[in-house]
């Protein structure tokens, strides 16, 4: 009896409670679709979003705050043909809390890592900074997504009790003392919170899963404000809503306006480096070598050296100010750094020995120990120098150069080497030839040249030796010194 009974008390239940919510809703509540359009509207108003166009797509930064906690949510989209995007708060790089976003190892996820800079330098990751990809329950994905044929970083993130980290308040202990831009901190009150972003290099492929890796500096950068205290939500739920509320690639600019920028950048000074040190060991250097070996004009060689050397004077002084913007080279300790160095080092030491033996020779007319050293020395930091240029794009995260600069070094180096050779062959046959009569080979008749000092056309000598070889003695032929 029970059995049969039972259903029926619910039915009438269910029945009564329609009736009742029927009556009740009509007459002085909104709808049930009302309320989840209500619903819908409140999320889509509890954030502020920031939109920005760039050549590789649309930047958005949408954030939704819960004041009670301190917890900052955010959503950013930005095209993932840049090797990373940032967005910083504050008006500038100094003291500011920037979330730095780039490709997982695997090329699928992302890596986000919180940082801050002292400057306009390379920023650094802080452990206790308690950003994280939000992973949540009701968060939306975060990865790598094509778009319109264009690939996005996807980033849902969350950030705990945003401005009570370890870091910044030792800053702001330090404020006074070190300047620091207490616009860095987030105030969620503010209808003009200051922000930053910035774009980093397309020509760089970044895919790391650690948050301390090297980023390489910015090709774009500006700054936004944006209204917080519009993005304020009662609860976590809430702002993860706020967020969910507009499909990737839907956002508009929503109390937010751009400020400053976008400024276009470039890193000058990398490239001047490895342009004016990779060409004067590749290029110039060789091309004085020619001059001395196969032209002998030992003038031009000396200027042409003379070049090279102002050049990586100027060269070294640049690798060091463009190392200080970087984490990995601040400290100068990289195989790159030291050996570039040592080789600097060497080449005046080289151009040293070269314009002392000369001096000496012009007194003297006789070889010297500096020339002999000049002579072996010179191969020695052509190749070591070539040699730190592939270090060097390494170390600059451009090792796909290599394969590039590898075949102009293998051909400029073949080619100087094979005219090297053809050279002193020639110069042999022509001496045996003309043996007895005008310079050749490096060897000259002592009357037939008295003194090279202030002439281009210098005969030299291939082989440092002091005495000639005795075959050129028994045809008569007298050896010259080498300049
Ligand atoms: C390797 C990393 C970085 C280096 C070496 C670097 C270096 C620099 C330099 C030298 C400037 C001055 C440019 C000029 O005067 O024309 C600058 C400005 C700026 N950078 Fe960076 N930056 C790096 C990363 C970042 C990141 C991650 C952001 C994040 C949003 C950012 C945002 C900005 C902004 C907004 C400016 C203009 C405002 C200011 O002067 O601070 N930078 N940066
Ligand atoms: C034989 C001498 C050297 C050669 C041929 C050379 C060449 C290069 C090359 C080709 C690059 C890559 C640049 C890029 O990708 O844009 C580079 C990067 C670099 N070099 Fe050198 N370099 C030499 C010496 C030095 C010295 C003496 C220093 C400083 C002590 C130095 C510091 C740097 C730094 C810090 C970078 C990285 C810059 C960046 O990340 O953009 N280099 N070098």
């Amino acid at each position: 009896m029970m059995m049969k009974r039972l259903p029926a008390l619910p039915l009438v239940w269910a029945t009564l409670t329609t009736l009742l919510l029927r009556t009740t809703t009509a007459s002085s509540s909104p709808s049930i679709a009302a309320l989840a359009q209500r619903d819908d509207d409140d999320s889509k108003n509890a954030s502020s979003a920031f939109v920005h166009s760039t050549v590789y797509g649309n930047i958005t930064f949408a954030v939704s705050t819960v004041t009670q906690t301190g917890d900052l949510y955010f959503h950013l989209e930005a095209p993932a043909d840049n090797s990373w995007v940032a967005v910083g708060s504050g008006k500038e790089m100094k003291g500011s809390l920037m979330w730095v976003v780039y490709k997982s190892e695997d090329e699928k996820g992302i890596t986000l890592s919180p940082r801050t800079a002292t400057g306009h330098v390379e920023p650094s990751y802080e452990r206790d900074i308690p950003c994280n990809l939000d992973d949540t329950e009701g968060a939306r994905p975060t990865g790598i997504v094509d778009r319109n044929g264009k690939s996005y970083f996807i980033v849902n993130a969350l950030c705990h009790n945003v401005n009570n980290r370890a870091s910044f308040k030792r800053s702001l202990a330090r404020r006074e003392a070190d300047d620091l831009d207490s616009d860095g901190i987030l105030n969620f009150d503010n209808d003009k919170q200051n922000f930053i972003f910035a774009c980093g290099p397309t020509d760089r492929h970044l895919h790391d899963d650690s948050k301390e890796v090297g980023i390489r500096r910015h090709t774009l950068y500006g700054g936004f404000t944006m209204d917080l205290k519009s993005a304020t939500v009662e609860s976590s739920i809430d702002a993860q809503k706020a967020l969910a509320a507009f499909d990737t690639g839907a956002w508009q600019m929503k109390n937010a306006q751009l400020v400053s920028g976008p400024e276009k950048d470039r890193d000058w000074s990398s490239g001047i480096h490895s342009l004016l040190m990779c060409g004067t060991f590749v290029i110039l250097f060789p091309i004085g070598v020619v001059f001395l070996r196969l032209l002998e004009k030992v003038m031009w060689h000396a200027i042409m050296q003379g070049i090279g050397v102002v050049f990586i004077v100027i060269g070294v002084g640049l690798g060091i100010y463009v190392g200080r913007e970087y984490n990995q080279s601040r400290t100068v300790r990289s195989a790159h750094q030291i050996l570039g160095l040592t080789i600097a080092a060497l080449t005046l030491l080289q151009f040293g020995l070269g314009l002392t033996h000369h001096l000496i020779y012009r007194r003297t007319q006789k070889p010297t120990l500096l020339g002999k050293i000049h002579l072996y020395l010179g191969p020695c930091v052509l190749a070591g120098g070539a040699l730190n240029g592939f270090l060097g794009f390494r170390f600059s995260g451009g090792s796909y150069h290599n394969i590039m600069y590898g075949a102009i070094v293998a051909v400029i180096f073949i080619v100087l080497a094979g005219l090297l050779v053809w050279t002193a062959r020639r110069k042999k046959t022509r001496g045996r030839r003309k043996a007895g009569g005008e310079a050749y080979e490096g060897f000259a008749h002592r009357g037939a040249d008295t003194g090279y000092a202030g002439r281009d056309h210098i005969p030299l000598r291939s082989v440092p030796s002091e005495e000639p070889p005795p075959y050129e003695a028994a045809r008569g032929v007298q050896p010259r010194n080498m300049v």
